[in-house]
C-alpha cells in the first residue's frame, strides 16, 4: 500500500474519508438529512457512505466525542473507514483534520497503523485472489507536520503493522506446516534482516541444555523440537529485557487430549512466540535504549507412542522437578524452561506471553488479556505500555494461600492445580517458580485475545491477531532499568 501527505484534497481518488466527532455533526459540512438517514450520529465503528455525482464516494466514520479523541479512537476509526471503502483502491483520508498540529506526527502513526491492519489478510492458500482493496492512501490536510516527521511516522507505523502481520501470519499457517523447525527458519530470516543475533538449539542442545520440559512435551511428536534465543543490541545498551514467548506450534492436549472442538484453534498455540518474533522484527524502528533478548522453546504437543504419561516426572533447567498429570497443561512445562534460561542472565525484567489457560479466556473474554506477576511496579509498567497501544489487560492476583495446589505427593511441584478453579492464577503461580529471585516479572495470559474468531471488527480480522507485538514494541521503547 502506498500513503502520500497532501495539504490539500487530492481530485484522482474514488474515496474521500472524512471523521465526524459526535458532538460536531454539523461541522464538516456533511449533508445532515442524508447522515439521519443512515442512522449516523459519529459514533466509534459507524460509517455513512455518500455516491458523487462524480462518482467518488464520502465515507463519514464516527469518531465520538471530540474531547476523547486520542490516538485509539482515530487508529480504530481509520480501520473502520478502510473497511467502509470497500473495493475501492485510493481513498484521501482528512483525519488529520481534526488533529491539533502537536499531535500530528502519532496521529498520523495511529492512521497508518489502522488502515494497514484492516488491511491484513491471509489468502495463502486461497485459489482464487482476494478482492481488490486500498492500494493508495492520501493523508490530506497535513501541512503542520514537517515532512521528515510525517514520512518517519508513516515508516514507523508501515514497520509496526508488519510486525503485527508476521505474528498473525505465523498463527494462521496450520500447525502441520508450522513445525518448530520452521519457525525457527522464520525466526533466523528475521534476525538476518534485522541483523539480530540468534542461536536455534536442536534437540541434542536441547537435551545437553537440561531443557526437561520441552523435551517431555515434545515426547509424543515426530518434530523435533526446537529453542531459539535472539538478541537486540543498542549502542551503549541502558539496562535489559527479556521476552519469553509460548511455542506451542499445535496443541492436541497429548495423552490428556483435547475434545476435537477444543482442538479446532490449537494452531495458535504458539501466539506467544510469534508476537515475540513480530516485535522483534520491528525493534529496530522503535529503537529501544536497552538491549533485549526473546526466549522461544518450540514444539507440537502430540500423542505419539512414547508420548509423555500423566505420572511422568520431569526435570526442569532450574533442577526442579515436575509431576505431569496432565499432559495438555504443557505450556507451563516449556515455559518454565524458558523462564529458568532466562534468568540466567539477570535481565532487569521478563514479560512473557502464553496461550496459556482457557480459564482465562472464561474470566476475560476475548477482548482482554490476563496480566500476573511478581512485582507491582514492573506489572504496572506493562499495563499501561499495553493501554498506550490500545491492547487491553486486566490484572488478577497472585494469592500466596493457592500455592499448595501446586503440592505433588512425588515431585517438587505438579502441573495443574489439586481444584479446578482458579486456572489462570494457579498456571501463573506455577511459572513463578522459574523466574530468578529478585526479577520483576510479568505474565500476559493470551489465550483468549491470541484468536478472533468473530466477523471482522475495526484493526481485527478472524484468526490469528498479532496480540502482544504492540505492547512489547512499546514496553522496549520506553524500558527504563530500575524504575
Ligand atoms: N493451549 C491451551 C490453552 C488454551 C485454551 C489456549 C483455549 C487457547 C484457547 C493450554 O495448553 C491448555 O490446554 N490448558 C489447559 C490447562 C489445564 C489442563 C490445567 C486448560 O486451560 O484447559
Ligand atoms: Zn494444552
Ligand atoms: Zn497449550
Amino acid at each position: 500500500m502506498r500513503f502520500e501527505r497532501s495539504g490539500a484534497l487530492p481530485g484522482d481518488v474514488e474515496a474521500v474519508v472524512i471523521g465526524v466527532p459526535s458532538d460536531r455533526l454539523d461541522a464538516v459540512g456533511a449533508p445532515a438529512s442524508l447522515l439521519e438517514a443512515q442512522g449516523f450520529e459519529g459514533r466509534p465503528d459507524q460509517t455513512a457512505t455518500v455516491v458523487r455525482e462524480d462518482g467518488t464516494t464520502q465515507v463519514y466514520v464516527g469518531v465520538g466525542p471530540s474531547a476523547q479523541l486520542d490516538v485509539l479512537a482515530l487508529r480504530r476509526a481509520a480501520a473502520v473507514a478502510a473497511r467502509a471503502c470497500g473495493r475501492r483502491r485510493s481513498a484521501a483520508y482528512t483525519l488529520l483534520d481534526l488533529v491539533p498540529s502537536e499531535d500530528q506526527a502519532a496521529a498520523t502513526e495511529a492512521i497508518v497503523e489502522g488502515i494497514l491492519l484492516a488491511g491484513y489478510r491471509f489468502s495463502r492458500y486461497r485459489s482464487e485472489p482476494p478482492p481488490p482493496s486500498l492500494e493508495r492512501v492520501v493523508l490530506a490536510g497535513a501541512p503542520s507536520v514537517a515532512d521528515d516527521d510525517g514520512e518517519a511516522a508513516i515508516e514507523r507505523a508501515r514497520r509496526v503493522a508488519e510486525a503485527v502481520a508476521l505474528a498473525r501470519d505465523l498463527v494462521n499457517t496450520p500447525g502441520g506446516e508450522l513445525t518448530p523447525a520452521l519457525f525457527a527458519e522464520a525466526a533466523v530470516e528475521v534476525a538476518e534482516r534485522e541483523n539480530l543475533r540468534v542461536t536455534v538449539l536442536g534437540p541434542d542442545e536441547i537435551a545437553e541444555a537440561g531443557l526437561g520440559g520441552l523435551l517431555g512435551v515434545n515426547r509424543g511428536s515426530l518434530n523435533p523440537p526446537r529453542f531459539v534465543e535472539l538478541s537486540y543490541e543498542p549502542d551503549d545498551p541502558e539496562g535489559s529485557l527479556a521476552l519469553v514467548g509460548k511455542g506451542i506450534t499445535f496443541d492436541s492436549g497429548g495423552l490428556s487430549i483435547k475434545t476435537a472442538e477444543g482442538m479446532m484453534t490449537m494452531k495458535d498455540d504458539m501466539g506467544g512466540a510469534a508476537a515475540v518474533l513480530g516485535a522483534f522484527s520491528a525493534l529496530a524502528a522503535v529503537r529501544p535504549r536497552c538491549r533485549v533478548s526473546g526466549y522461544l522453546p518450540l514444539t507440537d504437543n502430540m500423542s505419539g507412542g512414547d508420548a509423555t504419561r500423566p505420572g511422568d516426572v520431569l526435570k526442569i533447567r532450574n533442577g526442579k522437578t515436575v509431576e505431569v498429570l496432565n499432559t495438555d497443561a504443557e505450556g507451563r512445562l516449556i515455559l518454565a524452561d524458558a523462564l529458568s534460561l532466562a534468568s540466567e542472565a539477570r535481565p532487569d525484567a521478563i514479560v512473557d506471553l502464553a496461550t496459556l489457560t482457557g480459564a482465562v479466556e472464561v474470566a476475560l473474554g476475548n477482548r482482554i488479556a490476563g496480566l500476573l506477576g511478581n512485582d507491582q511496579h514492573w506489572i504496572d509498567e506493562v499495563r499501561s505500555a499495553a493501554e498506550r497501544v490500545g491492547e487491553r489487560v486486566w490484572q488478577l492476583p497472585m494469592p500466596d494461600d493457592y500455592r499448595p495446589r501446586l503440592d505433588s505427593d512425588v515431585a517438587d511441584l505438579r502441573n495443574i492445580s489439586k481444584t479446578k478453579d482458579a486456572g489462570t492464577i494457579t498456571a501463573a503461580l506455577f511459572l513463578r517458580e522459574f523466574v530468578g529471585e529478585g526479577i520483576p516479572w510479568a505474565h500476559l495470559d493470551i489465550a483468549g485475545v491470541a484468536w478472533w474468531g468473530d466477523a471482522d471488527e475495526a484493526e481485527m480480522s478472524r484468526g490469528g491477531t498479532g496480540w502482544g507485538v504492540r505492547t512489547l514494541l512499546e514496553l522496549a521503547r520506553t524500558f527504563r532499568a530500575g524504575r
